[in-house]
């Protein structure tokens, strides 16, 4: 029997997808027919806002955030988990446009939650997980990044900047989103910290990434740079709490 952890609202961020937006749609449907699809684009160039449209139009489980201009992933999901938070959905699921992300794997994710997991992430990095076609430079990078959060903040996953997750709306309820600064892919380890520190459990379960075939990565030097500033600087103050003498 399907186990459900209720209503599900899959947010897929877009920039720049065209081609890939009706192949993750269509996947996704097919996969799990019961759950909702928002996507949030950022005013592409290219016109996948209006093909997010037409899929809308054609499919009252499709829906479309239009943002005004290019504002980062992390700024991307907070409006669409606010979206969600508003239209009452129980669990909200982070997936790129690009089919890295399988919807045929978002059963296992959801699983995680229906046992308990306030965060589910699909992780490349336990017994399982796989990355297919990845060039060296970006493994060593995505592999680089999660060492360099492991030592500063010590997370208790191995996938900390995985984009593949199950959030409980409770979850992000209770960590609060207002004051996330957040702009590139650094939210991803942003918000696995603060569910971390609120007490709260995320699990891991593996997943295939398998890169894109269609289109172009938006990661750059000011993605790297953020989340670099920022792991640091969320690290150090977090030692100096610890440290802090207390009387
Ligand atoms: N709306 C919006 N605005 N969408 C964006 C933006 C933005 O500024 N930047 C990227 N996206 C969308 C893309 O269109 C895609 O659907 C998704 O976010 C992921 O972007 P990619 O550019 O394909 O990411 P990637 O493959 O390099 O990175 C993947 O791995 C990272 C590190 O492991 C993603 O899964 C990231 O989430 C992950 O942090
Ligand atoms: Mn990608």
């Amino acid at each position: 029997m399907e186990r459900t952890p209720g209503r599900v609202l899959v947010i897929v961020p877009t920039y720049n997808e065209r081609e890939n937006l009706p192949m993750i749609a269509g996947r996704l449907r097919a996969a799990l027919p019961d759950a909702h699809l928002l996507v949030a684009d950022d005013n592409s160039p290219d016109g996948t806002g209006d093909i997010a449209d037409e899929l809308a139009a054609a499919d009252d489980h499709v829906h479309v955030l239009h943002r005004p201009g290019k504002q980062g992933l992390g700024a991307a999901y907070i409006a669409g988990f606010r979206w969600g938070l508003d239209e009452g959905y129980d669990v909200l699921v982070e997936m790129d446009a690009d089919g890295s992300h399988q919807p045929e794997e978002l059963h296992k994710l959801l699983d995680a939650v229906a046992d308990g997991a306030d965060l589910a992430i699909g992780s490349r990095y336990v017994p399982g997980g796989k990355v297919v076609n990845w060039p060296v430079s970006r493994e060593l990078l995505s592999r680089g990044a999660n060492t360099y959060v492991g030592i500063m903040l010590g997370l208790p996953v191995r996938d900390a900047t995985a984009g593949f997750r199950a959030y409980r709306a409770s979850t992000l309820e209770k960590i609060g989103l207002n004051d996330v600064d957040s702009q590139g892919y650094c939210f991803q380890i942003d918000l696995t910290l603060r569910t971390v520190r609120q007490g709260l459990r995320a699990a891991e379960v593996p997943i295939t990434f398998v890169e894109r075939t269609v289109g172009n990565s938006k990661m750059s030097r000011k993605v790297i740079l953020e989340a670099l500033w920022r792991v640091t600087m969320w690290g150090v103050t977090g030692w100096q709490e610890r440290f802090r003498p207390r009387r």
